[in-house]
């Protein structure tokens, strides 16, 4: 009698936090024996915040460049499966491809590694080059002085360590007991790593230099995390 009725409803499948999970419900009601599923859609596109652009149109072009305009990055950490907290989404991803394996190989998803941090990347910023007049690398930069970088003189020569300096307390509870580092981070639930340096971090360990905490904040960003 339910699932009789449950065929004569439209289910309008909502959205939930998890990428694609929208798609994801319809295909799990329709395993679970639900046809009649709508999915109701704004954009001309599946797919939401997680978004590929193609550089050109041919979709047999294997080499065509493409950018991840979305989300595009699972963390995995080696060694400690109980800070994978997107395991979920590998999950989901296995499902799928032991789904598709038959009847469509073609929709495979494959994963690659993504590396984080290159001490060769090269750098280019403020017009600055390294000591040889070549493009800078990372390591380069953040072993360079404030002066060789282009920074304004109002940087401190350890601006970097502030970055470390800042968070290492919440790394540090989180690894001795991480309900209580969560706790920790809660109270701080309002900030960006931005807002935390500027109202939290700097006023404490600058506190005359207020007016220099933008530049600060920026120079970090753009050396340390490649954002600035
Ligand atoms: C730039 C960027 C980078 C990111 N990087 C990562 C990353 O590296 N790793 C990671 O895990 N996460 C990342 N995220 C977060 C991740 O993209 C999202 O958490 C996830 O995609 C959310 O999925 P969702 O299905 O909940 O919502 P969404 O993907 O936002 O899907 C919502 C869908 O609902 C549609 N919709 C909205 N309102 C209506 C309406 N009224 N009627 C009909 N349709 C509607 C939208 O068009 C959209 O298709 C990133 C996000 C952004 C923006
Ligand atoms: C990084 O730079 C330092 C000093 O400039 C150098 O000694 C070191 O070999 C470099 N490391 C890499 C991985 O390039
Ligand atoms: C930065 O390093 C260069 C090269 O080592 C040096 O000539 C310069 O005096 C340094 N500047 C400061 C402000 O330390
Ligand atoms: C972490 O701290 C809480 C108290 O906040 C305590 O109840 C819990 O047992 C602690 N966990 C570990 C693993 O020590």
């Amino acid at each position: 009698m339910l699932s009789s009725n449950l065929q004569l409803i439209t289910i309008i499948v909502l959205i939930l936090p998890i990428i694609a999970q929208s798609l994801l419900t319809a295909l799990l009601l329709k395993e679970a024996g639900i046809k009649n599923v709508t999915i109701l859609e704004y954009q001309d596109r599946v797919g939401g915040r997680v978004y590929t652009h193609y550089f050109t149109d041919d979709p047999n072009d294997d080499k065509r460049l493409y950018g991840e305009i979305g989300a595009m990055r699972l963390l995995y950490v080696d060694g400690r499966p109980d800070l994978t907290q997107d395991q979920l989404v590998f999950d989901t991803i296995d499902y799928l491809n032991e789904y598709n394996k038959v009847d469509n190989p073609e929709m495979e998803i494959k994963t690659i590694p993504f590396i984080l941090s290159n001490p060769n990347a090269l750098y280019y910023f403020n017009n600055k080059k390294d000591q040889n007049g070549k493009m800078m690398t990372k390591n380069y930069s953040t072993t360079a002085n404030v002066s060789q970088l282009g920074y304004p003189d109002n940087i401190p020569d350890n601006y970097l360590s502030f970055y470390d300096e800042a968070f290492a307390p919440f790394f540090k509870e989180l690894d001795q007991n991480f309900t209580n580092g969560l706790k920790a981070l809660e109270h701080y639930d309002q900030h960006t790593v931005y807002s935390y340096l500027n109202e939290v971090f700097l006023p404490e360990k600058l506190p005359t230099k207020w007016n220099d905490y933008d530049e600060i904040i920026k120079a970090i960003e753009t050396n340390l995390m490649g954002i600035g």
